[in-house]
């Protein structure tokens, strides 16, 4: 029997996914999970002539073709670990590993290390879009060596969504854990949209009053214009949705208690430890966390009176508003997310193309957007190449267009005392990242003044210190 094009181990919900439509792609998959019932019931309901499965990793490795491509779908962590442990002795000089997890990029960078010494290659794949995308077409973001690339590549762009032309959504991304990286920072982004998105229906929920229904109006409007996206879309039933239990819309019982795995946390922990400016991922990270202190919240909330609604504008003017200031929030966004990718791209040696990174973002994966074509396209106008978002024409002319609806929707948020710290920390990076003077002056005056700790000057070079005494008080 003619052997096997690939293995795919780890039958969650991703990987069942991705084992179908890859072999729905005419190629012969075999999968296998540490559950083997598990994959009895998979291959029950989904195998044919090109998807089986093996009940012992051995048997898996003897059906490949060579050199082999077996694919992981397990658990961050230690889970990875274990499985290289277990397969690095069943597998021969150039086999091809492709962890597809949302594994650390650094985890990645060492299990490469560890595997060449063997002759194996790996991968670290980010692979986007959930449940829906693995199956239909996910956004593939592979981390490899270029030859390496040259021999998934058939399978990957089989797989993958496709972009506005209809090319595939994967490309090499880089080598060692350029993808890994690539897809947390998708994952940081995606994190930031929610959050603009989630303080969009809180101000038109308690300062303009709107229902589940009619906020789901608004969005779905914005979904029929430039903020047309996966997450718009599905905000439309999320929002809308009757509950199964009680009268009313399920979204006003789900509990204000945001989960996270920790790809966002990752960004930010990453972000911080480079000296990049991501504040408004960093705030989506610290609203999740600021909700699960629920508890500590109703307490407090007994003790103050916060909410005012001081809806200075027309409900139609604040929504015609609010779709202008999400969009220069997202630019905002997205330039952030770019700035720390060159950063670290610069720090770890990777040669990124930021127009294909933008591609590839246009289809299968959960930030995909009308606006990541846009983004596209500008960087493709700079050929590829890691300038600030902020640098090309286009996006300073949408700027220069959206930002001041940016500036009058935070301060009638903030006026209405509505926590909006992610867009009003996409405003600040904008103003901020466009200032030619900033108050680190002050901060430098301070510094020396407390510590000692010198400061240059405006005018001329040099160290400089003042001998400030207490007599200064
Ligand atoms: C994707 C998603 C996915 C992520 C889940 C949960 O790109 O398909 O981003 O990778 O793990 O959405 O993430 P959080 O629990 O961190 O929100």
């Amino acid at each position: 029997m003619k052997r096997y094009d690939v293995a795919l181990i780890g039958l969650g919900v991703m990987g069942q996914s991705l084992a179908r439509n890859i072999a729905s792609q005419k190629f012969r998959v075999l999968t296998y999970n540490r559950t083997t019932k598990k994959a009895v019931q998979f291959i029950e309901e989904y195998g044919n002539d090109y998807l089986d499965y093996k009940a012992n990793l051995k048997a898996l490795v003897k059906e490949l073709k060579t050199p082999r491509k077996i694919i992981l779908m397990v658990p961050a962590g230690k889970p990875v670990d274990d499985m290289i442990q277990s397969l690095a002795k069943l597998l021969s000089k150039n086999d091809i590993l492709i962890d597809a997890g949302n594994s650390l990029f650094k985890e990645t960078i060492r299990r490469n290390e560890l595997l060449k010494k063997k002759g194996i290659h790996f991968v670290g794949m980010g692979v986007s879009g959930g449940e829906e995308g693995a199956l239909r077409g996910p956004s593939i973001m592979p981390g490899c060596d270029a030859k390496v690339w040259k021999s998934i590549r058939p399978i990957l762009t089989k797989i993958a969504a496709k972009d506005f032309k209809g090319k595939p959504c994967v490309t090499h991304v880089g080598t060692d854990g350029a993808g890994h990286y690539v897809k947390m920072v998708h994952n940081g982004i995606e994190y930031a949209v929610m959050q603009m998105m989630a303080e969009a229906y809180e101000m038109l929920k308690s300062i303009y009053g709107l229902k589940p229904n009619e906020i789901a109006n608004v969005f779905s409007k914005y979904n029929r214009g430039r903020l047309k996206s996966y997450l718009f879309e599905i905000s439309v039933p999320v929002l809308s949705r009757k509950d199964d239990f009680k009268k009313g819309y399920l979204i006003d019982f789900i509990l204000d208690k945001a989960g996270q795995k920790g790809t966002g946390r990752w960004t930010v922990i990453d972000a911080l430890e480079r000296g990049a400016v991501i504040p408004t991922i960093a705030e989506a990270v610290f609203a999740r966390s600021l909700s699960s202190n629920k508890t500590e919240r109703i307490v407090l909330s007994k003790l103050y009176k916060t909410r005012e609604s001081k809806n200075l504008l027309s409900r139609k003017a604040f929504v015609k508003q609010l779709e202008s200031a999400l969009y220069a929030g997202m630019i905002s966004c997205y330039a952030q997310g770019f700035e720390l990718i060159r950063l670290a791209a610069e720090q770890q040696n990777w040669k990124l193309n930021f127009a294909e990174i933008a591609r590839i973002w246009e289809g299968g994966c959960i930030i995909r957007a009308d606006l990541l074509n846009f983004i596209h396209k500008a960087f493709a106008s700079k050929r590829g190449k890691p300038v600030h978002l902020f640098m090309i024409g286009d996006i300073k002319k949408a700027l220069q267009k959206d930002a001041p609806a940016l500036s009058e929707v935070v301060s009638l948020g903030a006026r209405s005392n509505v926590p909006i710290a992610a867009m009003a920390t996409a405003h600040a990076y904008l103003y901020g990242m466009t200032s030619s003077v900033v108050p680190a002056n002050f901060i430098q005056g301070l510094r020396d003044f407390f510590g000692a700790h010198t400061y240059e000057r405006a005018d001329k070079k040099g160290i400089f210190h003042t001998p400030w005494s207490n007599l200064d008080l």
